[in-house]
Parts: C-alpha cells; sequence; structure tokens
C-alpha cells in the first residue's frame, strides 16, 4: 500500500517524502515540475538511499493522473499540488482557481474512485486573513484576502462536503504558517523562482551576496519593534506533521482541521538578528513601504495539534537560519547545479 504524494518535488512535499521514507512508508509522487525540478529525486534519493515511484503529470490532465491511481496500490495521499504565489493570483485568478480547485476536484475524483479514504490537505494560515486576534485557533474566522487564499479555503469546504457524504472518509486538513530552513545535509530546500517573495529565501540571498539587501516592508506596524511578525516553523518539523497526520487518519473518521506552527512570534528584526548571530553574515536592510495584505502579526496556537496528532515543533529559530544558510552556501543556484 502506498502514499500518494502530488507536489512531491516542491519544497514541502520533497521534504516530506525524506520524512515518510524514514518512517518505512510506500511512496508514489506526482508532480507537473512548474515550480520545481527533476534533480529533485536524484537528491531524495541521496538523502534516503531509497528510489520513488515517480510520475510527471499535471492535475489538469486526468487520464494521466488516472494511470497513477490504475499502476499502484494507493491507499492514502497528501495534496501539496498547488500553485502558491499571491502577487500572481491577484493578477491571474483563473488560473489559481482552474489550477488550484479544478486540478484538486479531478484528484478527489479519482480519489473517490479507487476507494482512497485517508487524505491530508496542504492548506496555509492564509486562510484567517486578518485575524481578530493572535494566537490564532483553528475555529477563527476565515477570510482569505487574496486568490491563492481563496482557493484553499474552498477546497477545504469541498473536502468537508465530500467527508459528510462518506462515513468511511478520513481527511486532515493542515493549516500551515510560514515554513522555512532546509534538511540538515543542505541537498534539499527552498529554490524559488526568480527573485523571492518571502523573507528567508530572500534573507539567504542577501547573506550569500546574491540580493544587495532585505526590504523590509513597513516598520510602523504595531509589533514589539514595528515589524511584521509571523510563526515561523522549520520544514522539518512541517514534514513531520505530515506523518502524524496520515497516522491520525488511521484512526479517526471524519475531517479535523489542524494550525502547524510553533506558537511563537518573531519579527522581521528578529530574524534578521537570529540569521546574523547564527551564521556570523551581516544582513544588510532598508525599511521600505508596506507590502499590500500583510498583517501585523500572525501565529499559531498549536495546541490541538500537540493534543490530537501528539505533534509538536522541536526545531528553534536558529535552526531554521542555520540550516537555511547551509542549503543557500552549498547549492547557491538551487537544484540548477
Ligand atoms: C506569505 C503569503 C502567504 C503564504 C506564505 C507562505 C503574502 C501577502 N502572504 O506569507 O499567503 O501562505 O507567504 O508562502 O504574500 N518581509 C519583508 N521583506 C521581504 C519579504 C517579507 O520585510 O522581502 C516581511 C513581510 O512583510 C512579513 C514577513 O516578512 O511581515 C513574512 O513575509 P513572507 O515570508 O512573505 O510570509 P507571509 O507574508 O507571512
Amino acid at each position: 500500500m502506498a502514499v500518494l504524494i502530488t507536489g512531491g518535488t516542491g519544497y514541502i512535499g520533497s521534504h516530506t517524502i525524506v520524512e515518510l521514507l524514514g518512517a518505512g512508508q510506500d511512496i508514489v509522487a506526482m508532480d507537473n515540475f512548474s515550480n520545481s525540478k527533476p534533480a529533485v529525486l536524484d537528491r531524495i534519493r541521496e538523502i534516503t538511499g531509497k528510489k520513488i515511484r515517480f510520475y510527471r503529470v499535471d492535475m489538469l490532465d486526468k487520464p494521466g493522473m488516472e494511470a497513477v491511481f490504475r499502476e499502484n496500490n494507493i491507499d492514502s495521499c497528501i495534496h501539496f499540488a498547488a500553485l502558491k504565489a499571491v502577487g500572481e493570483s491577484v493578477a491571474r485568478p483563473l488560473l489559481y482557481y482552474k489550477n488550484n480547485v479544478t486540478g484538486t476536484i479531478n484528484l478527489l475524483e479519482l480519489i473517490a474512485e479507487y476507494g482512497v479514504k485517508r487524505f491530508v490537505f496542504s492548506s496555509s494560515a492564509t486562510v484567517y486573513g486578518k485575524p481578530p486576534s493572535v494566537p490564532i485557533r483553528e475555529d477563527f474566522p476565515l477570510s482569505p484576502v487574496n486568490p491563492y487564499g481563496q482557493t484553499k479555503l474552498m477546497i477545504e469546504q469541498i473536502l468537508a462536503d465530500l467527508s459528510a457524504s462518506d462515513s468511511g472518509m478520513s481527511v486532515v486538513i493542515l493549516r500551515y504558517f510560514n515554513p522555512v530552513g532546509a534538511h540538515k545535509s543542505g541537498r534539499l530546500g527552498e529554490d524559488p523562482r526568480g527573485i523571492p517573495s518571502n523573507l528567508m529565501p530572500y534573507i539567504t540571498q542577501v547573506a550569500g551576496g546574491k540580493l544587495p539587501y532585505l526590504p523590509v516592508y513597513g516598520n510602523d506596524y504595531n509589533t514589539h519593534d514595528g515589524t511584521g511578525v509571523r510563526d515561523y516553523i522549520h520544514i522539518l518539523d512541517l514534514a513531520g506533521a505530515h506523518l502524524s497526520a496520515l497516522d491520525y487518519t488511521e484512526r479517526v473518521r471524519g475531517v479535523e482541521y489542524f494550525n502547524i506552527g510553533t506558537g511563537r512570534g518573531y519579527s522581521v528584526f528578529d530574524i534578521i538578528r537570529a540569521y546574523e548571530k547564527t551564521t556570523g553574515k551581516r544582513i544588510p536592510y532598508q525599511i521600505a513601504p508596506r507590502r499590500p495584505g500583510d498583517v501585523d502579526e500572525c501565529y499559531a496556537d498549536p495546541g490541538k495539534a500537540n493534543r490530537l496528532l501528539g505533534w509538536r515543533a522541536k526545531y528553534d529559530i536558529e535552526d531554521m537560519c542555520r540550516d537555511a544558510d547551509r542549503w543557500q552556501s552549498m547549492y547557491p543556484q538551487g537544484f540548477e547545479d
């Protein structure tokens, strides 16, 4: 019996595969390489010594996806594949709705047809929009502020309806906070296209001399030092949460939602300081205007995941900076090398 991983060569998918292989799971992965490279598969093999079955297929290609189900004995699925650039989703909403929502419906039709009952979905804290307070609990209001976030919420709703229609299904929805860091080997990490839009990959490229300085988007937020506060979580902790979620789907039916964060908020200045301290590298920065759509503070109450999944983040902010920097230093061109 195998776990199907969609988006298996992406940043979160690839680290999760390494984690699952380490736990002895049998993996079938797919990806269309729209935002990842085939070299990721070599790195997974180098790290784990194991080869996985892999299909290059797009979620909008339903016959192509059906072959994956036909040729393998799949009994659970972790669904990562999605477009995820916030700005692009505002500029090209239909692309996002079609790819993320229609692609997921194609997948879910096959899940139903082939009798797969265990499903883990990669959602995001972005579904909370601007939270009324922090820390954020799972029962907080949901109001995403861009098409990317809307697609995550729509898929959550589709999954809730699907699980209500089939009492044999078990669905776990993981709402990630801000994943950062890289595999300890330095061989696997985040490889954004072009200039990074997220904080940590931007910082690693400044540290590596690829970019001259970090623009700090606003220093007049209502936070301890005026810069935006987020809940950064080590990618290895996040990968571990998927193993716990998969285990949970074996025990419990229905649909359940979990925040996956550390429960600690760090500002942009906190991150710059932690990065400089752990790596000894200087991160020059300049204060820039606020980025539209950004909130003051966003961090999780991960208590529910701690209790029901038995999962807890182990790595601290210094591990996150050190590991992100190791990956950047070893592979400054990402998976191009
Ligand atoms: C962003 C997305 C969110 C997505 C998440 C994970 C937006 C508005 N939100 O979250 O939907 O789920 O990534 O991929 O894009 N910052 C700087 N300078 C930079 C980059 C970021 O100061 O060059 C600041 C931001 O203003 C923010 C913090 O760093 O306060 C974190 O930003 P980022 O890493 O982009 O994550 P989010 O905005 O939390």
